[in-house]
């Protein structure tokens, strides 16, 4: 009878290959988490280097994490090459300008009518949700089609204001982001400081810093005027008696523009506008929130004056108010500093963009009633002291005599494109009740002078 075969020194080989083969692994799984740990610690430092670098104090800590995030996830080069193809103007004589709050309905609105006409544009806003932050996403959508780069970042973030001048030598500058509102400025004053005082202050310095400075036009408000009572309301009227935080912000600035403009020679254009509507408006304003609470079905609140009298403002119609914004870059002087040493006298101007006729609150509530086919459930109530005005009513000879502004817009011309533009975008189908037409807007209701 034949012996099984000797296996067991096959088996102790096998043992022993298997052995070499953990050996061997742990090995190999030591030496790559060692080249792991070192990369790790690379790239920490890099990150730290970049942070360093662009300045990135924990002020501006948000901020500069949304530049990383669009340098290091996009691409640094793709960012880059966005900014200056969004910035290059089509022509050798066109501008190229910085928009800010180029998401927000007046900046949005300008940023379209300079691409078109062939201008460079870049736009920078911080989308935030003031109001219902899709709107915004939806006039970027806009912009972009026009290939209209809108760069996400705060006015306070000084690096990120450096950078894009290092990347563009921006002619002009058309300065728009705010914290808008009247009444918000009881709920949330910081927000006021920070984006009106302190925002606007360090979009000066940068730009007194830069070589050449760009001139700049910028957004001040009808509401300096306050408590003024002389009529219509001229740039030669006192304006040191504001009415809300919103106004002595605004007006505040206008007392920087001159200081700006005075040591390091800025050229420095403030508009004061009034009551600007239309489509892609703001939620917070009482053209917009009535229009939705009056398809709804809900009460709406009309202000009279403590004296019982309407409540009158000098709606502005949005075409009219771009025009009048382009009309003050293309008459705009250079600045005459360099290096932040001014050089000689630079332009400093104030002007009023209005409609010139003032309408009551009762007459906007009855235009929007016979457009949406819908009767308004009113509740007149007096006007609380929110920082509100009574009357608005605009003189704009100064604008019309240095760059032929002339508003064009009846308030019920202007009320129908707004309607026409809002039924379509919320997809509301007049004469018919429908439950999912309501704009998402929250329930912040700003004054309307803002
Ligand atoms: N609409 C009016 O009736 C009216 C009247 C008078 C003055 N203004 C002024 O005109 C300008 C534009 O107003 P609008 O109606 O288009 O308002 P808006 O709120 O629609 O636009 C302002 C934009 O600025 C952005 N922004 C705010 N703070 C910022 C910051 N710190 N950094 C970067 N972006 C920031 C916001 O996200 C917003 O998109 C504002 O300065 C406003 O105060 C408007």
């Amino acid at each position: 009878m034949a012996s099984p075969p000797d296996t067991s020194k096959t088996i102790k080989l096998e043992r022993y290959n298997s052995y070499l083969r953990r050996l061997n692994s742990n090995k190999l799984f030591k030496a790559s988490s060692k080249i792991l740990s070192r990369a790790t610690v690379l790239v920490a430092v890099i990150l730290i280097l970049f942070f360093v670098l662009n300045g990135g104090d924990s002020h501006n800590f948000h901020t500069h994490t949304n530049f990383l995030s669009s340098n290091i996830l996009f691409g640094d080069a793709a960012w880059v090459k966005q900014v200056r193809d969004s910035a290059m103007p089509r022509g050798t004589n066109g501008m190229s300008i910085l928009v800010t709050g180029a998401a927000g309905f007046i900046g949005a609105h300008c940023s379209l009518a300079l691409k078109k006409r062939g201008d460079g544009v870049l736009g920078l806003d911080n989308f935030n949700d003031y109001y219902d932050p899709s709107l915004k996403r939806a006039r970027q959508e806009l912009l972009s089609q026009h290939e209209v780069f809108i760069v996400e970042g705060d006015l306070n973030d000084a690096a990120l204001l450096k950078k894009l001048f290092d990347l563009v030598p921006f002619t002009h500058i058309l300065h728009l982001a705010a914290q808008a509102g009247v009444r918000y400025a009881m709920q949330n004053p910081q927000s006021y400081v920070a984006s009106n005082i302190a925002g606007f202050v360090n979009l000066l310095e940068v730009s007194k810093e830069v070589n050449p400075q760009p001139s700049i036009v910028w957004a001040s408000s009808s509401s300096v005027y306050g408590l003024n009572t002389e009529n219509p309301f001229s740039e030669l009227h006192r304006t040191d008696q504001p009415a809300s935080l919103y106004a002595a912000t605004k007006k505040a600035g206008e007392e920087i523009a001159h200081t700006y403009n005075h040591i390091y020679g800025l050229s420095l254009t403030g508009l004061r506008f009034f009551t600007v509507y239309g489509p892609y408006g703001r939620p917070d304003m009482a053209y917009f929130f009535f229009t939705k609470d009056i398809l709804n079905g809900n009460t709406i609140e009309v202000y009279q004056t403590q004296e019982g009298n309407e409540v009158a403002r000098d709606f502005t119609y949005i075409d009219d108010v771009v025009k009048g914004c382009l009309g003050a870059l293309d008459t705009a002087e250079k600045s005459t500093g360099s290096g932040g040493i001014k050089q000689g006298p630079a332009q400093l101007r104030v002007y009023n963009l209005g409609n010139t006729s003032p309408v009551p609150v009762g007459k906007l509530v009855t235009i929007l009633e016979g457009l949406l086919n819908v009767k308004a459930k009113k509740h007149v109530i007096k006007m609380p002291r929110n920082g509100d005005v009574p009357f608005t009513h605009a003189n704009v000879s100064l604008a019309n005599r240095d760059f032929g502004y002339k508003p064009t817009t009846d308030l019920a011309t202007g009320l129908r494109k707004f309607v026409k533009w809002y039924v379509g975008y919320y997809g509301v189908h007049l004469g018919v009740k429908k439950e999912n037409h309501v704009a998402k807007t929250k329930e912040k209701k700003s004054g309307d002078s803002a």
